[in-house]
């Protein structure tokens, strides 16, 4: 019998790409879940096994955990999911669930950054629960060029300074979840994995970028005050407390705290058995995407 898998956030840009590795593998069944009940209904129509789930409602997860094997766990960013990932792990260990694997941040086990110690505490919550676990640490996406910090009039902005990120491609963080949830606990369990594939700073990436779409691309340079002003503007939907973190990662990267930010670590060839995606490779991949958001901001 195959394995059942849930993958939370399966409406999102990384548990989609999630859900369609495991459906294309085969390898193990498919739970998709949404607190949206019209969402829930689509798929069941397409024939998919759906389920309603809230996080922020756990009388909503006995049904939704019900014949689950593994649990892919992913939340959003507001301190919510302190409580979100301890309700749902507690339920995970009611419904028998046998592995469950987190999607966490890229940092250092004694990081004082506010929403990346909340990842950490959830993943230690986590581990003493009993069930087998599998930690995913992905660094900066490089989808943030799409949907997070667009590039705008041929500019795109960072907000901590020259210091230099690990970038991510999405597609490989999430072949290595889609594999960690295939191959499970017996392979994973106690595993952390780490997805950090190229260090550059804003002005690398836009010199990258010029080469591969074919036109001047800047880098719009900040420091973490200017983010800082932006979020006390009101013109963002960011939660306060949040907002206060994303400023402190900026600072801690540029006072050397957090300069860890900007290192590889690339374990995706070890978990998939296939190469990394570079950055150039992703601008490739992306380009009309990418100049597509060029002409549409
Ligand atoms: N951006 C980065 O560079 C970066 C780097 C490392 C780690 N991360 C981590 O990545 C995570 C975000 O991943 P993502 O970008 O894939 O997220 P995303 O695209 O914003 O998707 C979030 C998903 O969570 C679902 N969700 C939110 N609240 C929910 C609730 N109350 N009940 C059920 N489902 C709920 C959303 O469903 P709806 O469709 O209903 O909204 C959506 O499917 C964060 O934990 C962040 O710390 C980000």
């Amino acid at each position: 019998m195959k394995a059942k898998v849930l993958v939370v956030g399966c409406t999102g840009q990384t548990g989609s790409l999630i859900v369609d590795k495991l459906e294309q593998n085969k390898i193990v069944d498919v739970r998709y879940c949404s607190r949206r009940q019209d969402q829930v209904e689509k798929w069941k129509s397409e024939g998919k096994d759906a389920v309603y789930l809230d996080l922020d409602e756990p009388r909503t997860f006995g049904i939704a955990l019900a014949g689950i094997d593994r649990l892919f766990i992913l939340t959003g960013y507001t301190v919510d999911m302190l409580l979100q990932t301890k309700t749902l792990t507690d339920a995970a260990v009611k419904a028998g669930v046998s592995h469950i694997v987190h999607w966490g941040i890229f940092a250092n086990w004694d990081c004082t950054e506010g929403h990346f110690a909340w990842h950490q505490l959830v993943e230690t919550y986590i581990k003493a629960s009993g069930i087998a676990w599998t930690n995913l640490h992905p660094n900066y996406f490089m989808e943030n060029l799409i949907n997070v910090t667009p590039i705008v009039d041929n500019q795109f902005v960072m907000f901590s300074g020259k210091a230099r990120w690990g970038w991510t491609a999405l597609d490989d963080a999430a072949r290595v979840a889609a594999k960690v949830l295939e191959e499970g606990e017996k392979k994973h369990s106690g595993k952390s994995y780490w997805l950090s594939t190229e260090a550059l700073n804003g002005d690398e990436a836009a010199e990258i970028l010029t080469e591969e779409l074919g036109r001047k691309i800047t880098c719009d340079t900040k420091e973490p005050e200017e983010l800082e002003a932006l979020f006390n503007s009101g013109s963002t939907d960011v939660e306060i407390t949040y907002a206060r973190n994303a400023v402190d990662i900026m600072r801690q990267i540029q006072d050397g705290r957090m300069t860890y930010m900007g290192t590889i670590r690339d374990d995706v060839p070890y978990v998939t058995g296939t190469p990394s995606t570079s950055f150039r490779e992703w601008v490739k991949i992306h380009k009309s995407e990418l100049l597509n958001s060029l002409t549409s901001h």
